[in-house]
């Protein structure tokens, strides 16, 4: 939430900061500014309110000379989206500016005495309350900069990735973190700052994460220096980025998200490469082997995470209760770190994020640690605060996701979380190596189905266009395709702003099937073995109730297929793997009918990729 960035050099700042705002636009996208020091020694701030698109036709006929600078992408959290709300702030005098990814939740006690102080405030953020509380202590203690931004964040509460700039000191920016991430990338002679390392990969490899309570000071002259709040010195280590350019681009395809849609095949061979074996006799999780006593004899395992993450843990559940028989509970993030778990010693919290930077679930393992627990991140952001702070885990490995509506990273997680069940089941002999070939078999044949799957792309737009004008739709699935019906819901909703509701589908009888009548689509997701004739059942239902029928079968299935209104053939698979397949047409189905309603497909309103604030 929020993207910033911020460059100190010898290059022209303004071009660098433009480009690495579009790189993280994905973070909020409802006002941009930039702000640098030109030669004369001026603090420039420019804002507009809208996309970089519409900030750099504003900065067209702009001073935006100056080698050192910093710059905002927004997502609104005080004030609405306008220029005076966009970042970055002045200060009072007009001798400050500063960016904020965060909140600042004691901004309204601040801004009260800041303003019996006699400072006023031109917009409704909590940020700009920050920026004149820096520029408070300066002057009061007749300070730098550092101590002035040390005095004011020992003041506030609340979550802040953060740089500042001062007009009176032309080669430093400062900058600090807490609960919001901040990456600072090393060049040779240079130093650029952003919330994630997409803008800093075609510049440098290297780069220091920052941790909570951290500032850093980076001048022109004296280079990079870290210090905790209390000024003490820290030194980091600086990592590697493996980060493929190509890969934070959208390589031909309309939307990030069709290609991250597209992607996915090859998204679980690189999931799965080195955890399985080629011949598909063996999965091995390094993670699982160095803490076998706390993964192996847990009392219980509790999935915390939010949104699609969520719904993968809902799979996740089923996996490992399934093969490895132990009960798992599955929590939102932000319920669970409010509420008083009965959780400790024995337990073990797994934590599911593709950003790896998302506030509440970080939360949630905050609180799962302080009592004991065990805690495994399944991340797909590689260096995110969810890695960083989990006790072991696994990446999924599926490349950066843009698209702010998730998919590749949903079929990722269920991905590791069916090789971490099978992996822990074989360990705790609770499914024997004949079982387990056979499953990591079929699991190998699932790139090559998805495949197939997405070779129906045509099919499913024009399908598309004949639900345009829909206002409402329903999602149905039983046992493990349950939540990938609130997946399909979920991404129908998140951009095509079409009301979406997802159930298992006997709930239907309890309330909903009130809802159904000639006007509702209902997507049944129909691949269950076990249960063929009880969701059979269930589409007669809606059926009698003349509910338009959209079905995902299995080839070759002539009793539901004949009995709906269309339907989505997909290959045949082990029933523990058809969530892997299902949610591919129910992905192109939201990101077809999103297009032909004219919705920003990427960016789709009120969202944001990575929310690191409550
Ligand atoms: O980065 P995370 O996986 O922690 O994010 C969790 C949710 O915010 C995220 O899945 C959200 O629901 C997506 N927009 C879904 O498409």
């Amino acid at each position: 939430m929020c993207g910033i960035v911020g460059y100190i050099g010898m290059q022209e700042a303004c071009p660098i900061l433009i480009k690495g705002l579009r790189r993280l636009e994905y973070r909020g996208y409802d006002s941009a500014g930039v702000s640098m020091i030109n030669e004369k020694g001026e603090l420039n701030v420019f804002k507009a309110k809208g996309k970089v698109d519409d900030l750099e036709a504003f900065l067209s006929d702009k001073d935006i000379s100056g080698t050192i600078g910093i710059a905002h992408t927004r997502w609104a959290t005080h004030g609405i989206p306008c220029r005076e709300n966009a970042h970055p702030h002045f200060s009072s005098s007009g001798t400050l500016s500063l960016i904020h990814n965060g909140i600042i939740e004691n901004y309204a006690t601040l801004k009260e005495r800041l303003i019996e102080k006699g400072f006023t405030f031109v917009s409704d953020t909590d940020t700009e309350v920050l920026v004149q509380l820096i520029e408070y202590y300066k002057l009061e203690y007749k300070s730098d900069l550092l101590s002035a931004v040390q005095r004011a964040l020992a003041q506030v509460i609340g979550a802040y990735a953060i740089a500042v700039l001062d007009k009176n000191n032309p080669d430093e920016i400062i900058a600090a973190r807490k609960a919001s991430p901040l990456a600072i990338g090393l060049g040779e002679g240079e130093y650029f700052l952003a919330s994630d390392a997409t803008p800093l990969v075609e510049y440098t490899h290297k780069v220091i994460y920052l941790d909570d309570d951290e500032i850093a000071v980076i001048n022109r002259n004296s280079g990079l220096q870290i210090i905790t709040l209390q000024g003490q010195a820290v030194n980091h280590e600086v990592s590697e980025i493996n980060l493929d350019l190509g890969a934070i681009e959208k390589g031909g395809y309309e939307h990030f998200m069709l290609k991250e849609i597209f992607e996915q095949p090859d998204c679980l061979v690189n999931c799965m490469r080195g955890r399985i074996n080629p011949e598909g006799t063996i999965v091995r999780f390094s993670s699982v082997i160095d803490n076998a006593e706390q993964l192996l004899n847990a009392r219980r395992y509790i999935i915390v995470a939010c949104g699609t993450s969520w719904h993968a843990g809902l799979i996740g559940k089923t996996l490992i209760e399934n093969f490895c028989r132990i009960p798992v509970e599955v929590a939102y993030a932000s319920e669970f770190r409010y509420s008083n778990p009965v959780i400790g010693n024995g337990d073990v919290v797994i934590a599911i994020s593709q950003s790896g930077e998302t506030a509440d679930t970080l939360a949630a393992i905050e609180l799962a640690r302080s009592r004991g627990a065990f805690v495994y991140g399944i991340v797909n952001s590689v260096g995110s605060s969810i890695a960083r702070n989990t006790q072991t885990g696994s990446y999924i490995h599926v490349g950066p996701e843009i698209g702010v509506a998730s998919t590749k990273a949903f079929t990722g997680q269920v991905t590791v979380l069916t090789m971490l069940a099978l992996c822990i089941a074989k360990e705790r002999n609770t499914i024997t190596q004949a079982e387990l070939e056979e499953a990591l078999g079929e699991l190998l044949a699932i790139p090559g189905k998805m495949a197939e799957v997405l070779s129906q792309n045509d099919a499913i737009a024009s399908l598309s266009r004949t639900f345009t004008y829909a206002q409402n739709f329903i999602y149905l699935g039983r046992g493990y395709n349950y939540p990938v019906a609130l997946e399909g819901a979920l991404k129908l909703k998140e951009i095509s702003y079409i009301h979406a509701e997802g159930y298992p589908a006997a709930e239907m009888k309890h309330g909903p099937i009130a809802l159904v009548d000639a006007e509702m689509p209902v997507v049944v997701v129909a691949t269950n073995k076990l249960l063929y004739d009880k969701v059979l059942s269930n589409i007669q239902e809606i059926k009698a109730r003349q509910g338009k029928v959209i079905a995902i079968v299995v080839k070759g299935d002539d009793t539901i297929s004949k009995l709906v209104d269309y339907v989505i053939e997909l290959p045949e698979t082990a029933e523990f793997l058809y969530p892997l397949l299902a949610s591919v047409p129910l992905q192109l189905l939201a990101y077809h009918i999103a297009v032909c309603k004219g919705k920003n497909v990427d960016q789709p309103r009120n969202l944001a990729k990575s929310v690191t604030v409550e």
